[in-house]
């Protein structure tokens, strides 16, 4: 008897996969029949073959598989964490080889469902309010194939320790090293099995991440962090992966998986995995083909031949130039059908260059804003492809997102984010909307300043925004603000000279310095943000053609206040003095401020960005702005313009000088 108990339990251990014991350790060799089976949500499944599938390469998903049960991470004694390893081999096929598409995480977290993380950049970790929290408890790996500006990615192709964030804590460009010590580049996005060893050693307090493509592990690790995990775990947390894919999407596959605490886990064997389908997997089917008949060999080639003749058509439609353009290129079909063909109720409105429509997408369902720019646009092709990829780039939670592009003959269309509470000018100046609080105010302002700061200084290149203005700034479900319509965007390399072009903007935010020297900087952005936040500080136009001549002007007006020691007289009257009055009046004074004639006196977006998060005290406006703006006024600097070339084509009966309304007012050639 006591043999056959032996027997038994021998069998047992052999034949039990995952094996698991008191202490915690799992170790899965494909996960088809494993028991117990894994915690799966979003786009995750298990395939036939035992491959977990994170994701699929279609846009925007998330997808999670989690060890069912809590792991006992820190000792119920001394409240630390304890050691653990764990490694896994995975694999990322990306829809577009070259440009690749979201990476995924080996995630430690408080709970299976992570339900309201983001996908694209956040990795279906976190979302763009809990980024940064110390309260998230997520401690995660990204293996990463998306450099994300925003979170200050060293490249493409790297992996990062995260604790509760998405800006890694540590990072490396994806490499291994040989027995030699060489070290050699590794391709995350190469479709092929890589293998990942990550150990925590709580005594040396570090966290060590291996690199390999075979399952041989590497004596030196990719990358070494020191850190006391002990302050970000619970006691007990669930260990397992995270995907997203963007615009971009690959689909993730990890192989096999194993992890211990207290020790190593058990090695994985590449012969003894299921294998990530792909190219080698058709090869398989034919040779099994050929075998069995060749009637089955016949068809299943003709078949092969038809896929591949629809896969080169198809590669055939899309040139080459625009697979470098990052973001999505939409069918024309999907986005006619999705505009009810650009029916009159879904327009949203109608700027410069085009009208935009509300539009929904069938797969994934979707509500997304599509402008399309008219046939006989001054916004040429060229300027079309510059906007597209310079913005499909940009990413930042105050800029409104690009989620795509189509081209059919002279329909040009770009996809956005949907805002489903419009534009910021609405709120100001249309009264049957709520009013609002100050709290919103300086919350838009704030997050104005932030995005036009990225545009400015945090990506690679500078960006001109050229059109900053309250119905470019656009509002979503939550009041939060992003800045939109980069139409006029420019990119200059850093440091260079912007060359000189056509003066474009609309009235009332140009820099007085603009039409005399056609040049737009980062300086005369500043400038119409200026204006910006003097508008939704008082609820009114930067020129107000209804006002007395003495009120036309908002600076000159909000400046005659100040002069006078009066400058809460200006503040928007609905707001019923339910404000910060210290806020308000920086607020002002930074309008001030950004409003002069000289340049050199408007603060730099960075300054600005330290004024309105109170690192800086801003100084009395007097002395910061050297003079007041211009006492020539405003009316000298119309009358300026009016001497230039104005397109007066525009509607302009509430506006002054027929041309205010006019979204983008084109002031022609510099002379
Ligand atoms: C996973 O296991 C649970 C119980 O252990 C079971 O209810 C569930 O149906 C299983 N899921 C799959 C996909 O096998
Ligand atoms: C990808 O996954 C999503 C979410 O699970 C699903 O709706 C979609 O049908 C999948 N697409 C493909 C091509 O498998
Ligand atoms: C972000 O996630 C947190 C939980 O981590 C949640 O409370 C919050 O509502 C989420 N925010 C959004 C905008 O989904």
């Amino acid at each position: 008897m006591a043999t056959f108990v032996l027997l038994f339990l021998l069998l047992l251990s052999l034949y039990a996969s995952p094996s698991s014991s008191q202490l915690d350790e799992f170790c899965y060799t494909g996960f088809h029949h494993s028991k117990p089976n894994l915690t799966l949500n979003g786009a995750a499944l298990i395939q036939k073959s035992g491959v977990l599938q994170l994701t699929n390469e279609t846009s925007r998903l998330k997808g999670h598989a989690f060890y069912p049960s809590p792991i006992q991470f820190k000792n119920s004694t001394t409240k630390t964490v304890s050691s653990f390893s764990t490694s896994f081999a995975f694999s990322i096929h990306p829809e577009y080889p070259k440009l690749g598409g979201h990476g995924f995480a080996f995630t430690v977290a408080p709970n299976k469902q992570l339900s309201s993380s983001l996908p694209s950049q956040y990795l279906g970790l976190l979302n763009s309010t809990d980024a940064g929290n110390f309260s998230n408890h997520i401690f995660a790996v990204e293996f990463d194939t998306v450099q994300d500006f925003e979170f200050g990615d060293i490249n493409d192709n790297h992996v990062g320790v995260d604790v509760n964030s998405l800006v890694s804590n540590a990072s490396a460009a994806a490499a291994y090293f040989s027995d030699d010590s060489a070290k050699h580049d590794l391709n995350l996005k190469g479709g092929t099995p890589l293998f990942a060893w990550i150990e925590y050693d709580s005594a040396a307090n570090l966290v060590n991440v291996t690199l390999s493509p075979t399952s041989s592990k590497p004596k030196i690790p990719n990358l070494s962090f020191p850190i006391d995990l002990s302050p970000i775990f619970h006691d007990q947390m669930y260990v397992g992966f995270s995907a997203s894919t963007g615009l971009l999407a690959s689909s993730h596959y990890v192989l096999g998986w194993s992890f211990k605490m207290m020790g190593e886990s058990k090695p994985l064997n590449l012969a003894s995995l299921p294998s990530a389908p792909g190219i080698k997997k058709k090869k398989t089917k034919l040779i099994v083909s050929l075998s069995v008949a060749s009637f089955v060999f016949a068809s299943s080639s003709i078949l092969l031949a038809l896929f591949l003749l629809r896969k080169f058509k198809n590669r055939e439609i899309i040139e080459s130039w625009e697979l470098e353009i990052v973001p999505h290129r939409y069918k024309y079909q999907e986005l006619k059908q999705a505009t009810k063909n650009f029916k009159d109720s879904e327009l949203l409105g109608s700027g410069g260059f085009g009208r935009v429509y509300k539009g929904t997408l069938r797969n994934p369902k979707i509500e997304v804003a599509v402008k399309r720019v008219s046939h006989d646009s001054k916004q040429g092709i060229r300027e079309f492809v510059s906007e597209i990829s310079s913005i499909g780039r940009l990413r930042h939670r105050n800029l409104v997102q690009l989620q795509g592009w189509c081209r059919c003959g002279g329909d040009l269309l770009l996809v956005y984010d949907f805002m489903p509470n419009g534009s910021l000018d609405r709120y100001l100046f249309d009264t049957s909307k709520c009013v609002l609080s100050w709290e919103q105010r300086f919350k838009i302002i704030k997050g104005v300043a932030s995005g036009l700061l990225y545009l400015h200084e945090g990506y690679e290149q500078i960006v001109l925004h050229r059109d900053v203005k309250a119905s470019n700034v656009l509002l979503d479900a939550d009041m939060n603000c992003r800045l939109g319509d980069f139409g006029l965007a420019k990119l200059y390399d850093h440091g260079s000279n912007p060359g000189t072009t056509r003066v474009v903007g609309t009235l009332g935010y140009i820099a007085p310095e603009l039409p005399r020297t056609g040049r737009s900087t980062t300086s005369s952005d500043v400038y119409a943000f200026g204006a910006l936040m003097l508008e939704v500080a008082c609820g009114r136009r930067p020129i107000e053609s209804r006002s007395g001549p003495d009120e036309l002007v908002l600076v000159d007006y909000v400046w005659k206040k100040w002069k006078e020691g009066r400058i809460l007289d200006v503040v928007d009257e609905r707001m019923n003095g339910d404000y910060d009055k210290g806020e308000v009046v920086m607020v002002l004074k930074l309008g001030l401020m950004c409003s002069s004639y000289q340049q050199s006196a408007r603060p730099s977006t960075k300054q600005l960005v330290s004024y309105l998060d109170r690192e800086i005290e801003v100084a009395d406006v007097g002395r910061a702005t050297g003079c007041p703006p211009d006492e020539r006024g405003f009316e000298d600097y119309l009358n300026s313009y009016a001497s230039s070339s104005f397109d007066k084509s525009t509607n302009g009966d509430r506006s002054f000088m027929s041309i205010s309304t006019s979204p983008i007012t084109t002031l022609g050639e510099p002379r």
